[in-house]
């Protein structure tokens, strides 16, 4: 099993402010983790600093892909490297086609323009699948798109860049039953035993489809807690209060320094 990603005792701030610090993390391929916490915890900011995000700082710790080192790496370089986010709220781009934006995604992060007719059967195939009605190709990306469609948009993304790892931060919020059920299957046909994924989400629903192997708890600035895909039962049906004392349980070296 080959590790793609290894956070290691990593603090990260926003100016003064420190968000998460002591945070152990590590993902291999072939796993889907779950990321859950209360909000306000840290979970995007987690997100953005592992994408390379400059407005959350790394104060001490590291972030390895593939063995390598990237915790002082340009974002458009870990992108390349195979590293994805699909954001919790996504931007509107006026000007610029969903159609040009992907193809200009595509052709920056494998390095190579992709071949316009293939590129366009690639894309209508891919937003079948998440039944997205093709004239939204031409439109400006996510200008005027509602919550749900940005969110698909994200999604196909996902599925036309293909990344090593993929990182989805509220994925589902906003989205009908009908279109979690499509925006699962969508990250379903995505995850194969080469990739991962780190699925951040408040809702049971998304990952209800998907084989889930590890869950984790974010709490007091680190990973404070990591189960199985039962925990999502048990943070649905008790809510993270429920979980009790058993946080300081399993949050290992950790925990206990944070108590300290
Ligand atoms: N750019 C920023 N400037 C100032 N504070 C920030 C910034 N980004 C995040 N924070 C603060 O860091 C904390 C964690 O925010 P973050 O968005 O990571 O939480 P979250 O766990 O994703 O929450 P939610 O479940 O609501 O999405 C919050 O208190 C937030 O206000
Ligand atoms: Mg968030």
């Amino acid at each position: 099993m080959s590790t793609l990603l290894e956070i290691r005792d990593l603090t990260v701030g926003v100016g003064e402010k420190i968000i998460l610090r002591g945070l152990d993390l590590t993902i291999n391929a072939g796993e889907t983790h779950v990321l859950m916490g209360q909000n306000g915890t840290g979970k995007s900011t987690l997100a953005s600093a592992i994408m390379g995000n400059p407005a959350y700082t790394v104060r001490s710790g590291s972030i390895l892909f593939e063995g390598e080192d990237i915790t002082n790496e340009t974002a458009d370089k870990r992108a390349r490297r195979g590293l994805f986010l699909s954001f919790q709220n996504p931007e509107e781009v006026p000007g610029i086609t969903l159609e040009n934006f992907m193809r200009t995604a595509k052709s920056a992060v494998t390095g190579e323009k992709p071949r316009v007719m293939q590129f366009r059967k690639d894309m209508n195939a891919a937003m079948d699948k998440l039944n997205m009605p093709q004239g939204y190709a031409s439109r400006e990306l996510n200008v005027g798109f509602s919550g749900g469609e940005k969110k698909k948009a994200e999604i196909l993304q996902l599925l036309l860049l293909n990344p090593k790892l993929a990182i989805l931060d509220e994925a589902d919020s906003g989205l009908d039953v009908d279109a979690i059920r499509i925006v699962s299957d969508g990250v379903r046909r995505y995850r194969n035993e080469g990739n991962a994924l780190l699925i951040i989400t408040h809702n049971a629903k998304l990952v209800e489809e998907l084989t889930v192997d590890y869950v984790h708890v974010l709490d007091q600035k680190k990973i404070s807690l990591t189960g199985s895909a039962e925990l999502i039962t048990r943070i649905t049906e008790g809510g993270f209060a429920g979980l009790g004392d058993n946080k300081a349980d399993k949050g290992g070296a950790s925990a206990s320094r944070e108590a300290q």
